[in-house]
């Protein structure tokens, strides 16, 4: 006589199959949560940095950048007193366009403390560059890739700050006649390229990372740290110079809204 047991509702596939959703579901919610939590340490470590900036910013502003010109002009009238064809007036002059250089270069350096927050980056990316390739008597090539999209607050202050120091570093330094800057939103990662084809940096400077007394190229790795991104400094002499920026999209770009999301 042929008989069967049937299985108990543990022992069915059905059942099995649901214990492996389940752990999976369970499993995708506490990764979800790990990368929210992740983004939102970066956020409020980012905003406190922001906030220290401004504030530097601000004291700077309030105390040399105001106290500095106030004597210039001051230093202005007196040499304006001496006698045209002096060497004290003449020694006086030069040193007073000196040092009207260095209250501007202050002023840009202040400013650069105090960037802008938010808003479409290629448009700022756009005018910043033409002035300074205007200046420096490059032509310009930007192109931006489709699909636009909202960066995060953090992304577009790190990005816009990366790119400045490297533009302006292409127009001051490498003496190249063509600046082409790129702009990629993919979906997994924001890529940003400035590439000039210049003189290409001192090899000495490109292995140390940086030249003595100066900050800028140390910045943009600091800077890129800050929002996980890959930066990369690539030069060759007489060639010129490539500094390519990949923010990972999930720190790059804003949430798309405050419904709840999965991750
Ligand atoms: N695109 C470039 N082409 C050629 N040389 C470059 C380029 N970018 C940087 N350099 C060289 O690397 C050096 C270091 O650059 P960095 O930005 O750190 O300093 P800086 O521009 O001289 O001063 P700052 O501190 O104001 O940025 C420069 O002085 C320059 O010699
Ligand atoms: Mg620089």
């Amino acid at each position: 006589m042929d008989f069967s047991i049937k299985p108990e509702l543990y022992q069915s596939l059905r059942f099995k199959l649901l214990c492996v959703c389940f752990a999976a579901f369970v499993l995708w919610q506490a990764f979800a949560f790990r990368v929210r939590q992740e983004n939102r340490r970066l956020r409020l470590r980012l905003e406190a940095r922001y906030a220290e900036r401004e504030r530097i910013a601000r004291d700077l502003h309030d105390t040399l950048l105001q106290g500095f010109p106030a004597l210039f002009l001051k230093m202005q009238a007196g040499v304006a007193r001496l006698p045209e064809d002096s060497v004290e007036r003449q020694f006086l002059s030069k040193t007073l366009i000196q040092m009207g250089e260095l209250i501007v270069e202050s002023r840009n350096k202040v400013s650069l403390l105090r960037s802008v927050k938010s808003g479409n980056l290629v448009a700022f990316l756009s005018d910043f560059a033409s002035e300074q390739a205007g200046d420096a008597g490059m032509m310009l090539d930007m192109s931006m890739g489709d699909g636009e999209r909202d960066l995060s607050q953090e992304a577009f202050e790190e990005a816009f700050f990366i790119m400045k120091e490297s533009i302006r570093n292409a127009c001051r330094h490498s003496r190249g006649t063509l600046l082409t800057i790129r702009v990629d939103y993919r979906s997994d990662a924001l890529w940003l390229i400035v590439k000039d084809n210049g003189n290409g940096i001192d090899p000495a400077i490109l292995a140390a990372g940086s030249k003595v007394g100066r900050w800028g190229l140390i910045g943009l790795h600091e800077r890129a740290r800050q929002v996980s991104a890959k930066l990369s400094v690539t030069s060759r002499l007489g060639i010129g110079t490539v500094v390519t920026l990949r923010i990972p999209g999930r720190i790059a770009y804003a949430p798309p809204s405050k419904k709840r999301r999965y991750i």
